[in-house]
């Protein structure tokens, strides 16, 4: 795969995306533990994001969520936000140490009023509310018995889901078992950039395995539930490019994609782990338990399939760099729209594919309010703008793509960063809360206009 150089972009690209199909859902997305603060309030029991916050050196700017952007408490007018912006559908986690604060056995009400009244208020807005279960705040009490590597926290996982569902029933429009096992596992278990922080290739297998085992347990408890709600799963692809035609270097970018990509997909879609990354992880020594039948428990039919996209992997085994010219976010990943479209048109062509959603993709740029009151986030629109596009010709091949969610609302908690990175199309002032439009957000609102 060639790569082709990219020209910084100053000035808002002016064509805008096509429209897209009649009934298409434009929404926003954001997770609990990034927004809502009010950490210790209702009972709410203390979360692994806590405890890695309260850990030196985990968080680069030493934050925490104690307050985030105070969403328990301004939830009203971040609905009416919402809707100011013309989307139909908005996208957040729950707390499980909310709902259950001890992981498993008794409910908390106050927890479950709390979704309630954000179900309820968006549902008056007219807006389509699409729950993920899991967005990465484990309660702690479960980590301190082995956590995702612990077998038994799938099964709660999965009592947990149905004590959700019991209350929200079919107002929801979508669930989501999990967001991102990729980062649930690997990320936080063997790199140990997320919560809990652990470094044990062979734990954070196990992990994902267990969070295959935890979604399918959990998709059989809400299908017995006879929902009107479509349930589903949310992945983070990232595809790999390799650098060059050499042999090592297509054969790392296949390796990078097994490991990142199809030991997600796989175990949900088709029921088995990829072949050739299993052997890799069997010469090695760390390949999970895996007992009868958790696949197949994994791979039963959902409705739908959330995918966050943000940027490739430029893969080579000597470091070959990209080139001059290419452009960045702050986070320092590669603007690629091309990746989105190539990964969902792959995705169709070898995949059995449920309905596609886009659940995640944006942009962190360094924003800043301008003297006018405005924030200028040129970066972030060139971003959206090109990215749906890249949507749309994906559309085009025939991907049964329904919907896509941007990333995010509001600047928010951004994990291992704190509050250093802004994704948000709307501007949060963390001393005061308030919330400002930034021109994304604008942007956004009238091209929804134009839908
Ligand atoms: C994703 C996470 C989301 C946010 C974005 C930038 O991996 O799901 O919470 O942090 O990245």
């Amino acid at each position: 795969m060639t790569v082709k150089s990219l020209a910084p972009s100053q000035e808002v690209i002016s064509n805008s995306p096509p429209r897209f199909p009649k009934g298409f859902i434009w929404g926003t997305a954001t997770s609990s533990f990034q927004i809502e603060g009010a950490a210790h309030e209702d009972g709410r029991s203390p979360s692994i994001w806590d405890t890695f916050c309260a850990t030196e050196g985990k968080i680069l700017d030493r934050t925490n969520g104690d307050i985030a952007c105070d969403h328990y408490h301004l939830w009203e007018q971040d609905l009416d936000l919402i809707k100011s912006l013309g989307v139909q559908a908005y996208r957040f986690s729950i707390a499980w140490p909310r709902v259950i604060p001890t992981g498993k056995g008794a409910v908390n009400s106050k927890g479950l009023d709390f979704y309630e009244r954000i179900v309820d208020g968006l549902i008056a807005r007219g807006l389509e509310p699409h729950v993920t279960l899991y967005h990465w705040d484990l309660p702690q009490c479960l980590q301190d018995i082995g956590g995702w590597e612990n077998r038994d926290v799938a099964y709660y996982f999965a009592d947990y889901a149905a004590v959700v569902a019991d209350r929200l029933g079919s107002r929801v429009k979508s669930y989501a078992t999990f967001n991102e096992p990729w980062c649930v596992s690997i990320l936080s278990n063997e790199l140990g950039h997320h919560a809990p922080g652990k470094f044990d290739r062979k734990a954070a297998l196990q992990v994902a395995h267990h969070l295959h085992l935890a979604h399918g347990l959990a998709m059989s408890r809400l299908r017995g539930m006879n929902l009107t709600s479509d349930l589903g799963i949310v992945l983070n692809l990232t595809p790999a490019y390799a650098a060059s035609d050499s042999e090592a270097d297509q054969h790392e970018a296949t390796m990078n994609d097994g490991r990142t990509n199809r030991w997600f997909l796989d175990p949900i879609l088709r029921g088995e782990y990829p072949q050739d990354v299993w052997e890799a992880y069997e010469e090695e020594g760390v390949l999970p338990t895996v007992l009868p039948g958790d696949l197949a428990v994994a791979s039963q039919p959902i409705d739908f399939m959330g995918i966050n996209y943000y940027t490739r992997s430029f893969v080579s085994v000597d470091d070959k760099k990209l080139p001059e010219g290419t452009e960045f976010t702050d986070m320092g990943w590669e603007v690629f729209p091309q990746g989105l479209s190539d990964l969902l048109i792959r995705l169709h062509n070898e995949y059995k594919l449920p309905d596609i959603y886009i659940t995640e993709n944006g942009a962190a740029y360094p924003d800043q309010m301008a003297e006018d009151g405005h924030v200028h986030d040129t970066g972030r629109i060139n971003y959206l703008n090109s990215h749906f596009k890249a949507a749309h010709a994906s559309l085009e091949a025939g991907v049964p793509l329904k919907g896509y969610f941007v990333w995010s609302l509001m600047d928010n908690f951004e994990w291992a960063f704190g509050y250093s990175k802004r994704f948000g199309v709307v501007y949060v002032d963390y001393e005061t809360q308030k919330r400002t439009l930034k021109d994304s957000a604008l942007w956004y609102r009238d091209f929804l206009k134009e839908q």
